[in-house]
């Protein structure tokens, strides 16, 4: 979805060449969660001037403008404050007037870059265009920009000279929707506002000196502050309100004292995503919602405007793990194959540290203290959309098999859509890679409305989902950059299936059966590796057989609809070819019309209770002529009249974790299939790796 970034320099002298490469590689570092446009904006050549780059496209071709315009790079800045942006078009359509940053007036007052969307700016932009703002884009975002001048203005006409952080919190008293946002204006020029609700943003810190302290003081309203809030009855009146004797910035930031006073050289990096910082710092900050970060000599001050009870007073500067060489491809040609081929580190990284094979237990440290309330509840309710939603399709038939609960699977958006009812004593999980999906999140929110116990099973750290759930489980996979998932599916579908054994490992009549997944998930690695040497058979299959088709089946049942499902939703998200999972039960209900001698259909046939029952399924398609390719246990003979396509085979593993190696073919077919095609496989169309809107 759309991404921020930006980059501020406190005497720390840089041309303006260089803060354009900043921006513009923060930008690159943010192109794999999906964009259509792009745009910066840095200090001009004149005092109060501000220069705005945009274009539709890629971010090389930004970089490409801006050669073209050629700015002067050899001008330096000892102090500047730069924001770009990507952007995934959801208000206006995809063109260079609708890019970011939008601008307050032809002349770029107040710029500003946005995530998320404004619900109320059709009433804001009536209003503001009463006033005689005349706005050129189709965006929500321009309605901020231009609130900014028109706040700014007012009060300066009654002789009130907001400080910038003052003059953000009359605007968001306006404003109504989710965002995370950066703003920059020719009126306080070196300075940055920032502000989050319900969309990602952190502050990347870089100083040659140690911080004084690791966190940064949370500033609420003082009595002067109080008194320029606006009062509730001028709402939309955007009336400019007495701020009392106001001083500017007349607190000090103790995280930025330096020893001897003497103002420290500092480097702060804003974004939407940590994976665009890390280069520059691993010292960062995460703003909560409504937080306001004001970024001016040198200091970062967090400002909120109203003092909540029992609210936090600090916010740390946290150290971010992740390696810079983790999220980079490697030899691989993208990241989504990279990340197939991570698949028998990643399931190990899931496990480690969390299970004792040798005394076959597991302790989810982030779930132990929890497991007692968990075993008391009613119904387990997994949530989740996409791919996180198969793998708890995947894993519901162990859930109520080892726990005995009643296990429901829900699609967030359609959760949503029904308002279904949630108790206190239910047990929600949600399961995302990202930790951001806007409809995943949603739930969340009604869930915990409701009184349920939340629990994540979240692959990012620090993610909007890991910190709003009661308690969870990260799935460790690493950094997934592809924007179809891949290893994360197998690490969230592992990270449940130790879940579900830790729920039930106080059930002796489950010791045997707890051996055994244990013993299975301890060869899951190796296996998978074996698994990833079918490359060059499915490559070959790919590129002779399943190119040209125009649409493909997927048939398996009981633990193997799940991978119908999975390995549907990846051939058509990646290769772009109609596929659907199907129900084996169901073939003879209706699907079975569908079966000539053209239409490839790929069966999951490994071996468990239902085997002989997806052998008479085969069957049904092969008497109609139907070419099956099979997906089978190694060893594994298997009858089909001599119309078999292609057998693929997998090690042969305990039923329930046989989805886990089932599933890599598919992976690869759905890869190979796209790459045949020449689709860029880490950027398909029209999909974004974060869905933060609904
Ligand atoms: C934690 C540490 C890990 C360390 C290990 C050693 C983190 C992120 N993990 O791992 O680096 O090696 O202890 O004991 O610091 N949580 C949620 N919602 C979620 C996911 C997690 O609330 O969606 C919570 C958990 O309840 C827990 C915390 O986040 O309080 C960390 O979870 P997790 O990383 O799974 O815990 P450990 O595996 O114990
Ligand atoms: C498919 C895919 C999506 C996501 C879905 C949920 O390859 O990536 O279907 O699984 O958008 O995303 P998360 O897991 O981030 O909540």
């Amino acid at each position: 979805m759309c991404g921020i970034f930006g980059y501020v320099n406190y005497l720390v002298e840089k041309s303006r060449g260089e803060i354009i490469d900043t921006l513009i590689e923060g930008l690159a570092r943010l192109e794999y969660r999906g964009y259509d446009s792009t745009g910066l904006a840095i200090d001009g050549d004149k005092a109060n001037e501000i220069f705005i780059f945009r274009q539709v496209g890629k971010v090389a071709s930004l970089r490409e403008e801006i050669d073209r315009i050629d700015p002067n790079r050899d001008v330096t800045f000892a102090n500047h404050a730069g924001i770009a942006h990507t952007r995934w078009a959801t208000h206006g359509g995809v063109s260079k007037v609708n890019c970011h940053p939008q601008r307050s007036d032809p002349t770029s007052e107040f710029v500003v870059v946005h995530n998320g969307i404004i619900t109320n700016n059709k009433a804001l932009k009536t209003l503001l265009e009463g006033k005689g703002y005349v706005f050129e884009s189709d965006t929500d975002t321009e309605c901020i920009a231009k609130l900014f001048k028109h706040v700014y203005d007012t009060n300066l006409a009654n002789g009130h000279e907001l400080d910038f952080n003052q003059l953000m919190k009359q605007v968001l008293y306006e404003l109504e929707g989710s965002y995370g946002l950066l703003v920059k204006s020719s009126h306080y020029p070196g300075e940055v506002v920032a502000t989050r609700k319900g969309s990602p943003l952190l502050i990347g810190v870089k100083t040659e000196k140690k911080l004084k302290v690791d966190f940064v003081d949370v500033e609420f309203p003082d009595s002067n502050t109080e008194r320029v809030r606006i009062n509730k009855t001028d709402r939309h009146g955007l009336l400019p309100v007495a701020p009392g004797d106001l001083s500017f910035h007349h607190s000090q930031s103790r995280a930025f004292l330096s020893e001897d006073g003497i103002p420290m050289p500092v480097e702060f990096f804003l974004s939407s995503d940590p994976s665009s910082v890390i280069q520059h710092t691993k010292k960062v900050l995460f703003l909560e919602d409504d937080d306001i970060a004001h970024i001016y000599n040198g200091e970062l001050h967090i400002h909120r405007a109203v003092k909540e009870a029992g609210a936090a007073t600090t916010r740390a500067i946290q150290t971010l793990e992740i390696e810079l060489a983790e999220i980079m491809k490697g030899p691989y040609s993208h990241f989504m194959q990279k990340e197939i081929f991570e698949q028998p580190e990643s399931t190990f990284n899931t496990m480690r540290g969390r299970i004792d094979f040798n005394n076959h237990l597991v302790t989810l440290g982030g779930l132990k203290a929890w497991i007692p309330t968990i075993r008391r509840c009613k119904r387990i309710v997994m949530i989740a959309c996409g791919t996180s939603y198969h793998s708890c399709l995947a894993t519901r038939i162990i859930f109520e098999e080892l726990t005995g609960i009643p296990v429901s699977l829900e699609l967030a958006s359609d959760f949503l859509d029904r308002k279904a009812p949630i108790f206190r004593d239910d047990t929600c999980i949600f399961v995302s890679q990202s930790g951001e999906t806007a409809d995943t999140m949603l739930a969340l929110q009604y869930c915990a409305d409701r009184g349920a116990l939340t629990v994540g099973i979240v692959n990012s750290v620090g993610s909007s989902i890991s910190r709003k759930t009661d308690c969870g489980v990260h799935i460790n996979a690493g950094p997934e950059i592809g924007v179809a998932s891949t290893k994360a599916y197998t690490s969230q579908y592992i990270a449940l299936v130790m879940v579900a054994l830790s729920i039930s490992d106080d059930r002796i009549s489950k010791i045997e059966r707890h051996r055994e997944i244990i013993d299975g998930l301890k060869a899951i690695p190796a296996q998978i590796k074996k698994v990833l040497q079918l490359e060059t058979k499915i490559k070959e299959l790919c590129d002779n057989v399943l190119k040209d088709q125009k649409s493909l089946l997927l048939l398996g049942r009981g633990y193997q609809f799940a991978s119908a499902l999975e390995g549907a939703l990846k051939i058509k998200e990646i290769s772009y070819m109609h596929s659907e999972g199907v129900l084996a039960g169901e073939l003879k209900h209706g699907v079975l019309a569908l079966v000539d001698d053209k239409l490839p259909i790929i069966a999951f046939a490994t071996r468990d209770s239902l085997f002989p029952k997806v052998m008479s399924a085969i069957s049904q398609v092969t008497a109609r002529d139907g070419r099956p390719i099979i997906i089978s246990n190694e060893g594994d003979e298997i009858i089909g009249n001599g119309k078999v396509l292609a057998n693929l085979q997998v090690p042969l593993t305990v039923d329930c974790l046989q989805g886990l190696l089932n599933i890599i073919p598919l992976q690869l077919i759905s890869y190979w299939l796209a790459v045949s095609k020449g689709i860029d496989v880490d950027f398909p169309r029209n999909l974004a790796k974060s869905v933060t809107v609904e």
